[in-house]
């Protein structure tokens, strides 16, 4: 029991729930912490003693929790989205009062946070639905936070959000004000977005590497041990050379070749692809990584259709050409990361079409800036795109910075190669081609669109825009065509 009041509460407990609650109390915030399976409490209670007597202090009932807390209050949730959320600002709300603030730690769907932002406010309480990165190990050492809601719950936290942050040296801590109504929501979904599109992209190259290129895993760990030296360098690449490094405990061989091929999802990635078609934004880098993730869900299908080409003749791999492993490595290194910068385009530029479309006035470089630390994403890479942000904060695309556009340009022969060597392979790389459509399309004047215009305004008279007047029209396409082949 604490004697004072505690600076603040969490709701929650969790592994996530109870690492952040013992990070905020090492950085010495008096924590009081609650849930409602009490083991759970004393879980965290013992943690705090044995992890340096940090101030921590555990309640059994919602009361008690609340009132626990100075004025005016401050209490984390960190609960499964959906209505676990509102269940636990139910139970909270009877004893709190007048300017407490509510913050949502959840990757919650931030329609949702704007609903209960208003709702709660009804009571008098502030809301923030703050995004929380980094996992189990960022929540306890420092995650990077994406808080967005009501700026003044939000300077009722800000001394501890910047302490608990983890800290990037020359950029500071990775937690900002994000901006109004669920935009740290969102922000927090969209980086699940780009951390999906990551992931395969790594996924890819892996494939690529062992299947065309026959690495072996200790050769793959140490490919990926160094390119975490260089432009790769992050968190993703790095935890990637550490997998191909250990041993299967149950037999021989490595773990990862025993790992069943089935990948699992929780949603944001879903609702980043749904909010990107909403937009009109193109975003199919982050599309493919998804749809990937449906096809490696078909697994007994995928198992069948394997027999059945193979019975024709179709083997796994389609070629047995051998690779310049030397040069193979290379290209791949450079086909992800070109492959990378189209990913990330499209997730900002879909954070910047909804930020206009709810006038959040979103600061793009910001947002990289605070993901140089602490989240799934962070990368050394991160910091050049703060960088092209600061250059020109209205850029409409990442591609046509001047740095990345040259390191675009460098590097597109070698991810031509790549995507070419895959496709003749039979290995799919649905990322990496669809990155490169994008800067195909993206950078060219001119597209076929013409034809499908075309084919719009002959069957369903939608009209067209021309090249050289303005204006629209509407041809009689049908009529022109048989009569001049009469
Ligand atoms: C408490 O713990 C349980 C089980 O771990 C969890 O389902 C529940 O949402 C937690 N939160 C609260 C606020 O009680």
């Amino acid at each position: 029991m604490a004697v004072q009041p505690t600076r603040i509460g969490l709701a929650g407990l969790a592994v996530m729930g109870q690492n952040l609650a013992l990070n905020i109390a090492e950085k010495g915030f008096p924590i009081s912490v609650y849930n409602r399976t009490t083991s759970k409490v004393d879980e965290t209670v013992e943690r705090a003693k044995k992890e340096g007597n940090l101030p921590l202090y555990g309640f059994h009932d919602p009361e008690s929790f609340v009132k626990s807390i100075q004025k005016p209050r401050v209490i984390i949730m960190l609960v499964k989205a959906g209505a676990p959320v509102d269940q636990t600002i139910k139970t909270l709300s009877a004893y709190l009062e007048k300017g407490d603030c509510i913050v949502d730690g959840g990757n919650e769907w931030y329609e949702n946070t704007e609903r209960r932002e208003k709702a709660v406010a009804e009571n008098g309480f502030l809301y923030l639905g703050m995004g929380v990165s980094g996992g189990e190990e960022g929540a306890r050492n420092g995650p990077s936070m994406m808080p967005g809601g009501s700026l003044e719950a939000y300077k009722n936290i800000e001394d501890i959000v910047l302490k608990v942050a983890a800290q990037v040296r020359d950029s500071g801590p990775c937690v900002t004000y994000i901006g109004k109504g669920g935009s740290g929501n969102f922000v927090k979904m969209v980086h699940n977005g780009i951390e999906y599109g990551d992931m395969q992209l790594i996924a890819e190259a892996y494939d690529v590497l062992k299947s065309v290129g026959k690495l072996s895993n200790e050769e793959l760990h140490s490919v990926f041990t160094d390119w975490n030296k260089g432009e790769l360098e992050s968190f993703l690449i790095e935890i990637t050379a550490d997998i191909f490094g250990i041993k299967d405990d149950k037999g021989d061989g490595h773990l990862v070749d025993k790992v069943l091929d089935k990948t699992g999802m929780k949603g944001t990635g879903k609702w980043t692809v749904q909010q990107a078609a909403e937009l009109s934004v193109p975003a199919p880098t982050i599309e493919s990584s998804l749809d990937a993730r449906f096809l490696s869900g078909l697994k007994d299908e995928r198992v069948q259709a394997a027999k059945v080409f193979k019975a024709g003749g179709f083997g796994d791999i389609l070629t047995d050409q051998t690779v310049d492993k030397k040069q193979l490595i290379d290209d791949v290194r450079k086909a992800l990361y070109a492959s990378k910068i189209c990913s990330y385009a499209q997730g900002m530029n879909l954070i910047r079409a909804k930020s206009m479309e709810k006038g959040w006035g979103l600061k793009l470089g910001e947002l990289a800036r605070i993901w140089k630390g602490g989240c799934i994403i962070r990368a050394i890479f991160l910091d050049r795109i703060k960088q092209a942000y600061d250059r020109n904060a209205e850029l409409a695309n990442l591609l046509v910075d001047p740095e990345f556009a040259k390191e675009i340009i460098e590097r597109q022969s070698a991810w031509r190669r790549v995507v070419c060597l895959a496709i003749n392979s039979g290995i799919s790389t649905p990322g990496m081609s669809a990155s490169l459509a994008y800067f195909d399309s993206y950078r060219r004047e001119r597209l076929p669109a013409n034809l499908v215009q075309a084919q719009r305004d002959y069957f369903g008279a939608h009209t067209y825009e021309r090249t050289d007047v303005e204006g629209s029209f509407h041809t009689e396409w049908f009529k022109i065509a048989r009569q001049s082949k009469i």
